[in-house]
């Protein structure tokens, strides 16, 4: 049993949502409280500007300096710590060591990833050691996919608690969201285009909607996916595609595959924004549909990618203002439906920018979780889901310190 120095570290402290995260922990967690934790990062230099910016005086905060690829000083790491948390992406282009080096050291990860063609090929390739070393390795802890995951999981235990079932159908669907994007994030995007542009075999893999599941596990059920404007009559209203939709889905039926089927074995699970009633929500739906569809293109092919890069979208390192971040927030429904008919409806939703300001807080708590709370406790040695890993713990912490609210409606 390790007797690390440090409860948590932050690797990629000095990225965007690093930085909003390092000073979420500072502001809730102070420096020399429980948490016993550090920041880390490539640049020693860049680390030290940024616990200057949160006016801590050189001590109060540890620094330490790891590079993504250096294997040798990720181990260092490691075994100076319970768990860490990255936010160094994209992930596919330089997470992979770090997700090895905690699977072998038995050191507890989260991250924000939404690749989950990188996802996959972690499981892949390092679920054995997790399971050996006893490291709970959880993915996707940001906007995607934690509402997602952490509010089908509050919608079945409500459903099982009234009805004495799960609901076999769950759709959620955005009412409303304001928040940007950072540069950070488009560059994932653009990776996994460029990856999935030479690799035919994974862009059908992308299609799959029980990718991230075990291997074997293939139920014969058709899931639903909303690709192009339609309305919905369980919502009474025009529905369009929701970009994350197909990393949230693939986590959900992940977190039910591990669970061994909690949600049932027919479970349907898809996503889609709200765009309203008649012929404005109609033309509202095509239009985003439309405008997705010319966005992705745009990515896709080199010329405007060229473009976008250069004139449109912000550059790593660059994201949503501090105003925006505020000003930010999202109100997601889940209806859900039983096998018996019997309907469920619930509402989860944010405050800040759900990608950032909101994004932050529930990583942190995560961490924190997995770091403390979860150190001799909770799910075993592996690779596991939100909803999986910190299912009812996490709930009340994210509502009374990330500004996330659940209840039925
Ligand atoms: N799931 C969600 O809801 C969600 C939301 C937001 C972001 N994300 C994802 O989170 C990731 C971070 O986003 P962001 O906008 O904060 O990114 P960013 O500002 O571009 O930051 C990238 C970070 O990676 C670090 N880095 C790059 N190469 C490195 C190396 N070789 N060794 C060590 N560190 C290295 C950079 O270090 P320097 O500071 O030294 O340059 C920087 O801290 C992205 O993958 C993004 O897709 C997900």
């Amino acid at each position: 049993m390790k007797t690390p120095s440090h409860d948590l570290i932050v690797f990629g402290a000095t990225s965007f949502v690093g930085q909003i995260l390092t000073r979420y922990l500072a502001e809730n967690f102070g420096t020399h409280g429980r948490l016993k934790w550090a920041i880390a990062g490539r640049s020693e230099a860049k680390l030290a500007g940024l616990r200057n910016s949160l006016g801590l005086a050189a001590g109060k905060l540890p620094l330490v300096v790891a590079d993504a690829a250096d294997e040798p000083a990720l181990r260092r790491m490691c075994k100076s710590t319970r768990a860490v948390i990255s936010t160094v992406g994209p992930y596919a282009l330089y997470g992979g060591p770090l997700v090895k080096v905690c699977a072998e050291t038995g050191t507890d990860y989260c991250d924000l990833t939404g690749e989950v063609h990188w996802i996959r090929r972690m499981i892949h390739e390092h679920e054995a050691a997790a399971r050996k070393s006893g490291a709970r390795i959880v993915h996707c802890c940001g906007f995607d996919s934690m509402p997602s995951d952490l509010g089908v999981l509050f919608l079945q235990q409500q459903a099982r608690e009234r009805f004495g079932q799960p609901c076999v159908e769950v759709k959620m669907r955005v009412k409303a969201m304001r928040g940007g994007f950072s540069g950070g994030t488009y560059a994932s995007m653009v990776n996994f285009v460029k990856e999935a542009s030479a690799n035919p075999a994974l862009r059908k893999e992308s299609a799959n909607p029980y990718s991230l599941c075990p291997p074997g596990y293939a139920p014969k059920v058709r899931q639903p996916n909303v690709k192009s404007a339609e309305y919905d009559p369980d919502f009474d209203a025009w529905v369009a595609p929701f970009i994350m939709s197909a990393v949230n889905t693939r986590i959900v039926q992940r977190s039910n595959a591990l669970s061994k089927q909690a949600y049932g074995a027919d479970f349907r699970y898809d996503e889609a924004m709200l765009m309203g009633r008649g012929l404005q929500g109609r033309a509202a739906a095509t239009g985003l549909t439309l405008g997705l569809g010319g966005f992705m293109l745009a990515t896709a092919l080199p010329p405007t990618r060229w473009a976008l890069e250069r004139f449109v979208l912000p550059a790593p390192g660059e994201g949503p203002s501090a105003e925006a971040q505020r000003n930010g927030f999202y109100d997601l429904r889940f209806f859900g439906k039983t096998a018996d008919g019997d309907v469920l409806r619930a509402k989860v939703t944010g405050d800040r920018d759900p990608g950032y300001g909101s994004t932050a807080k529930m990583l942190g708590q995560a961490g924190v979780l997995l770091a403390l709370d979860l150190a001799d406790a909770g799910p075993k040695g592996g690779f596991w889901t939100p909803a999986t890993a910190f299912g009812e713990r996490l709930i009340p912490r994210l509502v009374a310190h990330a500004g996330l609210t659940f209840e039925v409606i």
